[in-house]
Formats: structure tokens, C-alpha cells, sequence
């Protein structure tokens, strides 16, 4: 398939306070349409809004899904892109759940190779900031009846972005919820579909009532083993072991919580993905046994957590400070991104 260029004429202001999280956007998008059962008319346009029929069919039924990825740049102006064919693998994943047709991986990453370089400008440099990537696809027929659509729109969006949680690495307060949950087996869960956002709205809205700044999701049936965080998947450190809950058809398979298995086991740090009770992790805490705890994702990267709300007490990490293991997580990892320190791993992609 051939990417087209439209070129526009209007600029916008770059942002120059704090950038928070997905709040600007910049000059350009991707965009391609699969219709007659083909993607095609790919490309690179100014940003724009999407005129839709009101009937349309992701407007009633929610088969959308989406990716995060981030491109960053360091002080040499050296540009990296952070495993992106793994996030357009994933898409296709996801997108096989909702019955959304495949993209060609490597046309998309090629094409979000050449949409990152002509808006190279926008991508900041501070520490602690990239250009967040957000490819999504949505589906366009304009019909009420429930049934796989026959026509999407798949598109890039790139948003410059800092720290996910409005006070950047300070460690977070996480609410178990034991009401609602997130996801079940057989379910949506661990694909990246977009009415998993929706279920989580109402834990989250009660935690940030109660608080705390996110929910710690347990698992659909007994509620009794901890799944992920709804925006990243979570580590605990207990006894000296790095600890995350096992995919078992319900937690989302980060790309960066596979990274950070590597890289922990890279420096002989014993870890283990397992069922991992909220009980095992009180009881760690209150003991002394679980010394940190940490959350990985795309827009969270590495974030500590210094305190767990669980039936109404408040529990305490490692007084409420970043612990040794995600600092070094942090650093290492930030650091292969921005190409500060070497990537033995091969996960980054330098493009310019
Ligand atoms: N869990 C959920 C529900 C997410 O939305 C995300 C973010 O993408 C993650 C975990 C972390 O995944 P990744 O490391 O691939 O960004
Ligand atoms: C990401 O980390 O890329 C996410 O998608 C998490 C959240 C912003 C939904």
C-alpha cells in the first residue's frame, strides 16, 4: 500500500508549561479506512476530527481498541522508538477479541516511523517526558444492528506527555476494590479493548474519592488474587523475589512488564509470575516481607507505590518511598528508551 502525504498549512503552538498526560496533540495524524474487506487510502494528514454518522456503530457497541507506545529523544537529538512492532502485534490481538481485522505490521510501523520524523519538533526532552503514541482502531458502519462492522478507521494520534500520575514519581496510593471488577476469564480484559476502560470508571472514581489515586483490581471470581492496575500491571518485591501476577486470561501482558522480567532477570533477580493473593501481600507488608511495590506501563513507565487502602486501613511501603529494585528498574529501563545506556536487549529502534 502506498502512504500519501497531505500537507496543511496551520501550525499549532507548542506547549511550553508542564505537559501532564494527553492533553496536547501535535500538527499531523495516520489514518487509513478498511472498507470492502481491505485497508487502504493510508495517510499522513493534518490532525483533525472524524465527521461520523450519529448511528454509527462504535458510538452504541464500543468496538474500538487502541496501543500506547512512545517514541523519545535525548539531549543529542537521537530518536528511539520503544518495541513498536510489539504493540502493533498486540493491536492484532486485540483486534481478533472484537472481530476487527488485522493491520500489516510492518506497513504500520513503517508508516508511524515516517508520521514520528516529520513531527520530530514535538518531541520533548526533559527527563521524564517522550511523545506518547496512540494508534486506534474504531468501527465506522452506520447501522444499529449488532454485528461485526464492515468498515474501521484505524489512526495514530502522538500526544507529548510527562509523568502519567499528576505528581510524577512520588510513589501512589492504591485502593483494592472488592466490589467492582475490571476483568473475568473468557472476557476482554487482557486485550486492549476500549470497553475495558469504561467498567473500570466507577473503581476508579470511588478510589480518587476514597484518596487514593487508582485501583488495585482482584480477581472476577473470588476476589481474592490481584490482577494489575487497569493502566499497569504491578510488581511486588517479597522476600527478595520480584513478584507479578501470572497472565491467566484477564491481566493485560505488558510490554513493559515483560521487559522489566528481563531486565531483573538480566541482573540475576529471582522473579516469579504466579497467583499472588491480597492476603500474601498484607501480610508481607505488615511483616516487612514485601519491600516494595511497583507498578510498569507505557504511560505509568516505572511507578512506585507507597501506600495500599484495603478494608478501610491504609497500609504502608517502605515508608512510603521508591524501594532500591524500581529505581533501578526505572533508571535502566528510561535509560535504554532514551538511548543513555546500551540496549543489550534489542528493544529499541533508533530512527534518526
Ligand atoms: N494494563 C493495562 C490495563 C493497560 O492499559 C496498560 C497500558 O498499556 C498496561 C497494563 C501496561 O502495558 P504496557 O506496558 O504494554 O504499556
Ligand atoms: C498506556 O500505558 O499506553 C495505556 O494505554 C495506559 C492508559 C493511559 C490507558
Amino acid at each position: 500500500m502506498e502512504l500519501k502525504i497531505v500537507e496543511g498549512k496551520e501550525k499549532k503552538q507548542k506547549p511550553t508549561g508542564a505537559l501532564g498526560f494527553g492533553k496536547y496533540f501535535t500538527d499531523r495524524m495516520f489514518v487509513m479506512e478498511y472498507e470492502n474487506g481491505a485497508w487502504g487510502n493510508a495517510r499522513i494528514t493534518p490532525y483533525a476530527p472524524f465527521s461520523l454518522d450519529p448511528s454509527t456503530a462504535v458510538f452504541h457497541y464500543a468496538q474500538a481498541i487502541f496501543e500506547g507506545t512512545k517514541a523519545y529523544k535525548n539531549q543529542n537529538g537521537e530518536i528511539r522508538l520503544f518495541r513498536p512492532r510489539d504493540n502493533f502485534l498486540r493491536l492484532n490481538d486485540s483486534g481478533d477479541r472484537v472481530c476487527i481485522p488485522p493491520v500489516d505490521v510492518d506497513f504500520v510501523t513503517d508508516c508511524l516511523t515516517k508520521l514520528v520524523l516529520m513531527e520530530k519538533d514535538w518531541i520533548p526532552t526533559e527527563p521524564g517526558t517522550a511523545l506518547y503514541i496512540r494508534p486506534s482502531v474504531i468501527a465506522t458502519d452506520a447501522a444499529l444492528g449488532v454485528h461485526a462492522s464492515k468498515k474501521y478507521i484505524f489512526f495514530i494520534i502522538l500526544s507529548p506527555v510527562g509523568a502519567y500520575y499528576a505528581h510524577g514519581l512520588e510513589p501512589v496510593g492504591l485502593y483494592v476494590e472488592q466490589e467492582y471488577v475490571r476483568a473475568s476469564k473468557g472476557g476482554t480484559g487482557h486485550h486492549k479493548v476500549a470497553g475495558n476502560y469504561a467498567a473500570s470508571l466507577k473503581g476508579g472514581e470511588k478510589a480518587n474519592a476514597l484518596g487514593y489515586d487508582q485501583v488495585m483490581w482482584l480477581d472476577a471470581r473470588e476476589h481474592k488474587y490481584v490482577e494489575e492496575v487497569g493502566s499497569m500491571n504491578i510488581f511486588f518485591v517479597l522476600k527478595g523475589k520480584a513478584v507479578t501476577p501470572a497472565l491467566a486470561g484477564s491481566i493485560l501482558p505488558g510490554i513493559t512488564r515483560r521487559s522489566i522480567l528481563e531486565l531483573l532477570r538480566s541482573k540475576n533477580i529471582p522473579t516469579e509470575e504466579r497467583l499472588v493473593s491480597i492476603a500474601e501481600v498484607i501480610e508481607g507488608i505488615e511483616s516487612g516481607a514485601c519491600t516494595e511495590i511497583f507498578g510498569t506501563g507505557t504511560a505509568a513507565v516505572i511507578s512506585p507505590v507507597g501506600r495500599v487502602g484495603y478494608n478501610g486501613k491504609d497500609y504502608v511501603i517502605n515508608g512510603g518511598k521508591m524501594g532500591e529494585i524500581s529505581r533501578m528498574a526505572y533508571d535502566t529501563l528510561t535509560g535504554i528508551q532514551t538511548g543513555v545506556l546500551p540496549d543489550p536487549f534489542g528493544w529499541v529502534v533508533r530512527i534518526a
